[in-house]
């Protein structure tokens, strides 16, 4: 009996060694990328996902979410530098796609207590309820990423940071904004803007300072602080404190979530590493173009369109079109037999996608080994014929690297179907229009180099002959106003199509707005433009991963290729010249009458200024751009 209550002991005596050992590493330090290995103690909507990003909330109506880290840190021992705390986490606030407002908004605490379950949700950010709000006994310190301008705390707008002690008057709150080192000013940033962004918050305790910082995801650490406010912890904090974090939604509401989070007492909190932090999610609009990206990303090396439909049956036929473009164009022939045990029977596993008239399948060719793609035309449609013929004729007239197929990094993705397109327009022996230009009928290939293809709507005519009045055809969203007015497609209305491409690739948007509410994809561009972020308009989920000038690039090239009047749009060899940096894009500013005619009218005749007067306009630069080409071609 006695033995069995001394192993007993013994065994208490161990675990607590062992509990106190853990925690003593732990509670000092700790860096987390991702919580999937982490026992953050979570309540109310709080959650942690399969990719590892915390959810404190997610757009349901007045919530509240917690999460804390699980061991308390002790501000009163005198091993530590005392109350001096450091740390900096990556944080996401993603509006509800149904509402323009977003709350209602999250902060970081220091509590005495890791359970408040028992706070109230919308402005009291399930930090207070009414009957403990604003008591020195709370001994709660925040910081506040306040999304909803709450009068009865005198917040100073929707979109602000702020230090609060015990109660949501802040101390020191200031408009959401960073100091950029590089262009020595303050950039404001939406903090519901769905866009990871990255924030330090550090306390020393000589200067009795706690300061704020914050920036976008890319943008290392500012020198100065957003709020560096003067504050004495030690009435406030407790000898145990727990750190962790807390937000709420009320009618408002926004998925709030963090990414990363490091803490340290004893030093600078390690940076976080970006490139390993989970994504956060992405609206349900956007799910759609991340698989069309994700088919296309199976890798196809050359898109060759054969007659692999054509049977027994129709051979009279097939032989008599055959012959008219083949005898011309060269021997772009494979027997179906060949084509069909390349597919392994058109089997469904190969299938790559599904275009016009038919589905495009994988394939290897037995003689060559070479990686073939191969559409398989229905047979049943007569148009479908014709237009799959208009294809094989122009695949095997043009000749060009970029012509097939398509890819990625959106500006080796732009130039390759720049290029492609330059070449159908100006370099053919005839004009050849494309008129259907979109993400769906571009294709990658294997160095992600964008090529295009479906070629199934395409025309042709002789260079400086007028193009004639043909059936609409087209996908909405990438049809130039005036096609849809006179029903002629020109280069410029290809050039229209490109620009819409162009954005919908660089922003993970659709051309159209999905719902009244939402701004269609020119106007949130040059919203943004407007706003002066451009870059804000880029997909979230490239995480600011590009070259800021390449994407600024393509964006406002995008913008150029959209403009409402076609005089107004640039070439395609304009188009490809920007791209290659041999001639810079006049430098325009957002309020410029060519910018506000987007938004102003969709007639056309309203604007009068142009493309070439703009380059005039800018032309000092310009001209001596291609001078010196010519002159270094001589
Ligand atoms: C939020 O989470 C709850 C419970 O986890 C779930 O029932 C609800 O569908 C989620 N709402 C949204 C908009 O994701
Ligand atoms: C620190 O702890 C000691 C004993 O545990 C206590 O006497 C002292 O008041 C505490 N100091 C503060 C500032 O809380
Ligand atoms: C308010 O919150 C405190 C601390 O979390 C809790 O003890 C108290 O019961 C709550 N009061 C109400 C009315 O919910
Ligand atoms: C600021 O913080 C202190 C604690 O250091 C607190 O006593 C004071 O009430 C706060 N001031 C305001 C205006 O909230
Ligand atoms: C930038 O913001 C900080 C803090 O809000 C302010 O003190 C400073 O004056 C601002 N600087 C400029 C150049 O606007
Ligand atoms: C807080 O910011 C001020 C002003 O930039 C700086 O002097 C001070 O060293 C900073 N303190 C901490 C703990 O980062
Ligand atoms: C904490 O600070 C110490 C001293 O600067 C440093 O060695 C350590 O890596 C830091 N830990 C974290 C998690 O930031």
């Amino acid at each position: 009996m006695a033995a069995a209550h001394r192993s007993l002991l013994l065994w208490m005596v161990f675990n607590v060694y062992l509990i106190s050992l853990t925690s003593a590493q732990d509670e000092n330090q700790f860096i987390y990328h991702g919580f999937s290995e982490s026992k953050l103690h979570l309540d109310g909507m709080a959650e942690i996902l399969s990719n590892g990003l915390l959810q404190l909330t997610n757009a349901t109506e007045l919530q509240t979410g917690h999460a804390f880290y699980p061991f308390s840190f002790k501000s009163n021992v005198s091993s530590y530098k005392s109350l001096s705390f450091s740390t900096n986490f990556v944080f996401g606030i993603v509006p509800d796609p149904n509402n323009k407002n977003s709350g209602h908004g999250m902060a970081f605490v220091v509590s005495p207590s890791l359970d408040l379950s028992k706070s109230k949700p919308t402005a009291y950010l399930g930090l207070f309820n009414s009957s403990n709000y604003g008591l020195s006994t709370n001994h709660i310190l925040a910081v506040e990423l306040d999304t909803v301008q709450s009068a009865e705390y005198n917040d100073i707008n929707g979109n602000h940071v702020g230090i609060d002690v015990n109660n949501l008057e802040s101390n020191e709150s200031a408009t959401a904004t960073y100091f950029s080192d590089k262009e020595v000013k303050n950039i404001t940033l939406e903090l519901a803007s769905g866009n990871p962004m990255q924030i330090w918050i550090d306390f020393d305790e000589t200067e009795k300072l706690l300061n704020v910082t914050l920036a976008p995801i890319r943008i290392p650490k500012p020198n100065r602080p957003l709020l560096s406010t003067s504050i004495d912890l030690s009435q406030i904090f407790l000898d145990s404190m727990y750190v962790g974090f807390s937000a709420s939604t009320g009618e408002l509401v926004s998925g709030q979530y963090i990414l990363g989070w490091s803490f340290n007492k004893s030093g600078q909190a390690q940076n976080l590493d970006i490139t390993k932090l989970p994504s956060l999610p992405v609206r349900g609009s956007k799910k759609r173009i991340l698989k069309i990206i994700a088919s296309l990303i199976v890798a196809v090396v050359v898109l060759i369109a054969i007659g692999a439909t054509v049977y027994i049956f129709q051979k009279k036929k097939y032989e008599e079109l055959c012959e008219d473009w083949e005898r011309k164009y060269g021997p772009h022939r494979f027997s179906y037999k060949n084509l069909y045990n390349a597919t392994k029977g058109f089997n469904d596993k190969e299938l790559i996608g599904e275009g016009g008239f038919g589905k495009v399948y994988r394939g290897v060719l037995p003689s060559s080994n070479e990686q073939i793609a191969v559409k398989n035309v229905s047979h049943d449609s007569k148009q479908g014929m014709s237009e799959f013929v208009a294809e094989i004729v122009s695949m095997g007239r043009l000749r060009h690297r970029n012509l097939a197929l398509i890819g990625f990094s959106d500006f080796e993705f732009s130039r390759g179907i720049a290029s492609g397109l330059l070449y159908l327009h100006e370099d053919g022996e005839q004009v050849v229009l494309h008129r259907d230009i979109k993400p769906g009928n571009i294709l990658l290939d294997v160095d992600l180099s964008g090529k295009l293809g479906d070629f199934g709507l395409a025309r042709f005519y002789d260079h400086g002959s007028n193009p004639k009045t043909t059936n609409l055809i087209g996908t909405l969203g990438y049809l130039a106003p005036e096609l849809l007015r006179t029903g002629k497609a020109t280069t410029s209305t290809d050039v229209f199509a490109f620009g819409a491409c162009m954005l919908e690739v660089a922003c993970g948007r659709k051309p159209m707005a999905i719902d009244p509410e939402n701004l269609n994809l020119v106007d949130w561009v040059t919203d943004c433009w407007k706003r002066g972020h451009i870059l804000d308009a880029t997909d979230p989920r490239l995480e600011g991963l590009y070259a800021e000038e390449q994407m600024e690039l393509v964006l406002k090239l995008g913008l150029f290729c959209s403009h409402p009047n076609p005089a107004a749009r640039p070439s395609m060899r304009q188009v490809m010249q920007y791209l290659d940096g041999d001639v810079m894009l006049p430098h325009i500013t957002p309020d410029d009458p060519l910018i506000a005619a987007f938004t102003a009218s969709n007639e056309a005749s309203n604007v009068l200024v142009n493309f070439s007067e703009l380059l005039e306009r800018g032309s000092s630069h310009t001209m001596s751009t291609v001078e010196s080409i010519l002159i270094e071609g001589r």
